[in-house]
């Protein structure tokens, strides 16, 4: 079952987004040589408690930190830890943070220091997936209208399509019904109603979709060794544009 949120729901929301998004840019600004992907997490963490919010991924389903770092080859669930950032890298960092009983949740792919034309594009297409695919996020469409225009943008670019993991519902729980595929046939799916509130997430590589999960239980990696990028935010479906409720501050 998919929920509508009332319009008190949708401003606890609006809460939680307005903190997941902060909590990405202050991240995203960490990004540089010299800096470990546990520096990055520990400011996350007190960051979004010093808003009066609990990370959602500390101990979800066991998960030992509060962000996601993914660099480079890592797709996605990267467990921060000791890894010293490097000059070139590309570092996923994927947030969530609750509130007043409703989640945000939202990721970006950010450069550390110069990085290479090849990653820049990379990390473009991958965000601006994102927003091909929020052009049907709007009543009158179905869901899988969005999955078809993030899958035809990604692969028009020779990217790939992570098919295991997917977008999702998010509300009360960190991930509801529906699942959201970021590949998909146009006219199908779920019809969009205003009050959903959804986390679109399209996970792309360069090479070929195949992943392969890491003995960590967590970290997930491109099978050639060829890089990622990740990009999402938790959306407020309505009947005319979509409500980004992760969006940036500025
Ligand atoms: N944004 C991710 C998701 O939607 C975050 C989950 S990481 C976990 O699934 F550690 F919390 F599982
Ligand atoms: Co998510």
């Amino acid at each position: 079952m998919i929920t509508l949120k009332s319009s008190h729901e949708i401003d606890l929301m609006r809460r939680a987004g307005k903190i997941t998004a902060a909590a990405r840019a202050l991240a995203g600004e960490m990004v540089r040589p010299g800096v470990t992907t546990q520096e990055i997490d520990s400011a996350v963490e007190h960051f979004i408690r010093k808003q009066g919010a609990v990370p959602s991924f500390l101990h979800y389903n066991g998960y030992p930190a509060s962000a996601c770092v993914s660099v480079n080859d890592e797709i996605i669930h990267g467990i921060p830890g000791k890894r010293v950032l490097q000059e070139g890298d590309i570092v996923s960092v994927d947030v969530g943070a609750y509130i007043g009983g409703f989640h945000g949740d939202c990721a970006a792919t950010f450069a550390c220091g110069k990085i290479s034309p090849e990653a820049q594009d990379l990390i473009d297409v991958t965000r601006q997936s994102f927003f091909e695919g929020i052009q049907f996020a709007k009543e009158g469409h179905r869901l899988f209208d969005i999955s078809a225009a993030i899958q035809t943008y990604v692969e028009s670019h020779g990217y790939s399509i992570v098919r295991e993991y997917v977008g999702h519902g998010v509300g009360t729980a960190m991930h509801e019904a529906p699942e959201i595929p970021n590949y998909g046939h146009p006219g199908r799916g779920p019809r969009l109603l205003r009050g959903m509130t959804l986390a679109i997430e399209p996970m792309v590589n360069a090479g070929t979709a195949a992943i392969k999960q890491m003995p960590d239980g967590w970290t997930v990696k491109t099978l050639d060794g060829k890089w990622a990028a990740h990009y999402e935010n938790t959306i407020l479906i309505t009947d005319g544009e979509p409500e980004i409720l992760t969006a940036p501050a500025i």
